[in-house]
């Protein structure tokens, strides 16, 4: 797989929405680009605000295994920070589960997606890099940032998607590889929670406690203060220190 074709689009609604089409119509293998997005998607219904200067991309693929769709945010979240890391020489990191982080504000976050027709699966691996933008609105002003805000400087934008494109194609090759340990290893390695004290919103359940690791399947493992520990397959952080 190469993942060469690539569809852009100037303005679109979403592009994970438009994979999300095309996967209903039999077809994968390829990139999503929008210069903006009117609607973008975030986690848990919220919008990602997609001005001019993002990055915004869907990558469309066909699995082969139900098992690997866990994977495939990790991997996508260690393709983004290999690429700032390699243009930019900060030092991102992985918060986990699904965003990049430069000096404790969002440049970057993921949304997996995926859907079924005849049988087969499909998985919509939705990025959105903050990269050229100079502000942010009020409401994200404190908790965002861009890699322009970070040096001062301005990058490709379609640049940043083929490196990032090409890295997660190195991830997945892991992944299809059943190398998950690799995967999980590295996200560890550049985790920016273990260690921290957090307050994590779940389902049900608000809780705090020091986060201690990321296990193989992908759970966040928190030892909270009565020394419990708990797995958390699916969260919001609020707050970390
Ligand atoms: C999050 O942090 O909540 C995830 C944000 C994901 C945003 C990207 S931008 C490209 C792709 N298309 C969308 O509508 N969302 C993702």
């Amino acid at each position: 797989m190469k993942l060469s074709k690539i569809n852009h689009y100037k303005s679109i609604s979403s592009t994970n929405k438009k994979a999300l089409e095309l996967a209903k119509k039999g077809i994968h293998d390829r990139i999503i680009i929008a210069d903006t997005q009117v609607k973008g998607k975030g986690r848990f219904n919220r919008t990602w605000y997609s001005s001019k200067g993002g990055a915004y991309f869907s990558i469309l693929i066909k699995i082969e295994k139900i098992e690997h769709l866990k994977y495939l945010t990790f991997a996508a979240a260690l393709s983004v920070l290999k690429t700032i890391e390699k243009i930019t020489k900060l030092k991102p990191k992985i918060k986990w589960p699904n965003d990049v982080y430069i000096n404790d504000k969002k440049v970057c976050g993921i949304l997996t997606e995926s859907t079924t027709n005849n049988n087969l699966t499909y998985a919509i691996i939705g990025i959105g890099i903050n990269v050229n933008q100079k502000r942010f609105p009020k409401s994200i002003k404190n908790i965002a940032t861009s890699m322009f805000k970070e040096t001062n400087k301005e990058f490709n934008i379609k640049k940043i998607i083929i490196k990032t494109k090409n890295n997660f194609l190195k991830y997945y090759n892991l992944i299809k590889n059943n190398n998950y340990k690799k995967i999980i290893d590295e996200t560890k390695k550049h985790s920016l929670l273990i260690e921290k004290n957090i307050k994590i919103k779940t389902l049900n359940k608000t809780h705090i406690g020091k986060v201690i690791d990321i296990d193989k399947n992908c759970r966040l493992i928190i030892k909270k203060y009565d020394n419990k520990i708990i797995k958390i397959i699916e969260g919001d952080i609020i707050s970390y220190n």
